[in-house]
């Protein structure tokens, strides 16, 4: 295995050549690849040919797989395209179709265009995510990654004392309705209950290496003990703060890229790309994180 940082000097983004993610990899290599996203938050590694199922064999060597269902999409079981130990990021139904523009799981989709860091909305939010790039999209398409340490970094003293104890509510239906994409009104009302928002703080730790950061998303829509409204522009600055160009990498893809991303330590957003004419297959699995938050 061989360690590229993109940058010299930098602790944001590696690229990690020499190694074959297909094969089984033993306990120190995995060891070694741990430590490296905790410290560089994204990994690129290029080139792996890997099927779905060594995907899921080489995600479980961090923790326990995310499954993909109710609580995380819209997508009915019987439509999906891969197992649900897959999130499914494409723009395909299950007979390889682009989705039609009205169609609601495309418009959900369209909610990986905000900012946002995986399942944030779930009482136990994703740890890593892993996704491999099957079929690209080459000039647009970008995934962007936002390094949340180095934005608290920069905060002011006072902004770190104001967001030290803030509480935020995270909910897809909140990211959705940045979109005015209705999720109250598209699904029933059994269905709306997986969606409830819970509750993350705005400032977290990261264990291994003691650093702390801001763990915003998209998903917020409140902030606990505040209006919506005032919390809404409270976080969108954030939000905007945080993803100055000085803190983001904008990955161009290959295929057959796969990306590795830390969660805790990022946001990332896909840019647009004509999603109801270019074919995109994009197959993601997700490390659970090991504990609430609160
Ligand atoms: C994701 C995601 C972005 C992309 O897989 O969680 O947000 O580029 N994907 O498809
Ligand atoms: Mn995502």
């Amino acid at each position: 295995m061989v360690v590229k940082p993109l940058k010299k000097n930098s602790d944001f983004v590696a690229y990690i050549y020499e190694i074959d993610l297909s094969k089984d990899l033993s306990r120190e290599l995995s060891l070694q690849i741990d430590e490296l996203i905790n410290n560089y938050a994204v990994l690129i590694f290029p080139n792996q040919i890997i099927t779905d199922k060594q995907q899921v064999k080489f995600t479980q060597l961090f923790g326990k797989i995310e499954e993909s269902g109710s609580k995380s999409n819209i997508t009915k079981p019987k439509d999906r395209r891969l197992s649900t130990k897959l999130a499914d990021v494409s723009n395909l139904d299950k007979n390889l179709q682009l989705f039609k523009r009205n169609d609601p799981r495309r418009i959900f989709n369209l909610g990986n265009r905000l900012w946002h860091s995986d399942s944030s909305f779930k009482s136990i939010p994703a740890k890593y995510s892993i996704l491999s790039g099957k079929t690209v999209t080459k000039n647009e398409g970008n995934t962007e990654f936002a390094d949340m340490r180095a934005a608290y970094d920069s905060l002011s003293l006072e902004m770190k004392n104001k967001v030290s104890e803030l509480i935020c509510e995270h909910s897809l239906i909140y990211s959705r309705q940045r979109l005015g994409f209705d999720m109250v009104k598209e699904l029933g009302p059994d269905e709306i209950k997986n969606f409830i928002p819970v509750e993350q703080p705005l400032v977290r730790t990261i264990p291994m290496t003691k650093r702390k950061l801001l763990f915003l998303s998209s998903h917020i829509g409140k902030i606990r003990d505040w209006i919506r409204p005032d919390s809404m522009c409270f976080v969108d600055d954030l939000i905007e703060f945080s993803t100055k160009t000085e803190f983001v990498y904008s990955h161009r893809w290959n295929q057959n890229d796969l990306l590795m991303w830390d969660n805790r330590q990022t946001m990332h957003r896909v840019r647009a790309f004509d999603d109801t004419k270019q074919f995109r297959d994009m197959r993601r699995t997700t490390v659970l994180g090991e504990e609430k938050l609160i």
